[in-house]
């Protein structure tokens, strides 16, 4: 039996993460999550899970699980506990940086005491909007010259992706890094700022659609069960001490875009209307630059393809939250 521990395992990406490792008979998962964000409540998302059997938990900080945890063996650590999203980040401004590496750290300290292989999931965020919106595993960072807490997040990430590089080196430590864009599908959650559950959520009151700025701003959404697909073939083909862009480049859209679709996949009569984000989420709130992945290296290396273009991402999201209890589409759609 293949021993597996995912942090944030309970949350969007997380969960759907511990599907697809359940669905192999032989593995064992273990949860740490603290269940600050996750999306649903626990009883709920357990109740989605089929085999609880080879589902094990604790629900509690990173850093303290991972300093306390005398398990007898550990084969693959999927590190995804994180604070997240545009809105989501902004309470924790001034921490998210050493919360980030924090985690990180401990978790490096866990693969390295048990051997284990371990997946960093970092972001795109890193890339800061690449060459017009062009992002390769080649190319430099940009840092801008304005701070924020997007930013803080960004470089929070970096840091714990530079020491990790280096342990590898050092320590022998065997992890790799990937780099999800735009991710989405059910159990999104909008209040983190995310925008296909808030579209939704509004098609589905019949309230208007909220697209921030001029909705110009370019995203390549990938379906979670892509997303999560390629972060498995990371950790078993992926190489030691590499970094992986994972990202579906054909799924690229304007938001503008992605509003309309789901204007006309819901069939709602809301309007679509242009707003400040900052109105809503207050001065720290920074859109995020355009972006889209060069995934050219994990389609390469990792024996992985997305599978779902962006209309089913949508489509399944819209069904899963049209099946929502009212209270937890209350929940979910962050508005
Ligand atoms: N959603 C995206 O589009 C996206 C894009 C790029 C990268 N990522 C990365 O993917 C990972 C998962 O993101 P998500 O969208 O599933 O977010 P999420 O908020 O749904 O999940 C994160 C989970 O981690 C838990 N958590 C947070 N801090 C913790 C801590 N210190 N200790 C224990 N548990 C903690 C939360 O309760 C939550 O269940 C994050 O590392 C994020 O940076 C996400």
């Amino acid at each position: 039996m293949r021993k597996i521990i995912v942090t944030g395992g309970f949350g969007f990406l997380g969960s759907h993460l511990i599907e697809l490792l359940l669905a192999e008979r032989d593995n064992h998962v273990h949860v740490i999550d603290n269940l600050s964000t996750s999306p649903l409540p626990l009883e709920d998302l357990l109740h989605e899970f089929d085999d609880p059997d080879r589902l094990t938990y604790s629900v509690a900080d990173v850093a303290a699980f991972c300093q306390s945890w005398d398990g007898e063996r550990c084969d693959e650590i999927y590190h995804l506990a994180s604070v997240v999203g545009p809105a989501g980040v902004l309470p924790h401004a001034g921490r998210i940086a050493a919360s980030i590496v924090n985690d990180t750290m401990a978790v490096a300290n866990l693969a390295l005491r048990y051997r284990a292989k371990l997946v960093d999931v970092s972001t795109s965020e890193v890339y800061g909007g690449g060459q017009d919106g062009f992002c390769s595993e080649t190319m430099s960072k940009i840092v801008p010259p304005k701070s924020s807490a997007r930013l803080e997040y960004a470089l929070g990430k970096l840091a714990g992706e530079t020491a990790l590089l280096n342990l590898c080196e050092t320590q022998g430590l065997e992890a790799r890094i990937v780099r999800p864009f735009n991710v989405t599908g059910p159990r999104q959650s909008g209040r983190g700022g995310f925008v296909l559950p808030r579209f939704i959520g509004q098609a589905l009151a019949g309230v208007d659609i909220t697209v921030f700025g001029d909705g110009r701003q370019v995203r390549a959404f990938t379906h979670v069960k892509d997303m999560v697909a390629g972060i498995v073939c990371a950790m078993r083909n992926g190489r030691k001490g590499e970094v992986y862009n994972l990202g579906n480049p054909a799924n690229r859209c304007a938001i503008l875009e992605l509003a309309e679709e789901v204007k006309r996949l819901s069939g709602t009569a809301s309007r679509i209307v242009f707003v400040d984000p900052q109105t809503i989420y207050g001065p720290l709130y920074e859109e995020a630059n355009n972006k889209f992945p060069d995934a050219s290296k994990a389609l390469a290396e990792l024996d992985w393809e997305p599978r779902y273009g962006r209309q089913k991402a949508i489509e399944d999201t819209l069904l899963y939250m049209k099946g929502l209890p009212e209270q937890l589409l209350l929940r979910l759609r962050g508005f």
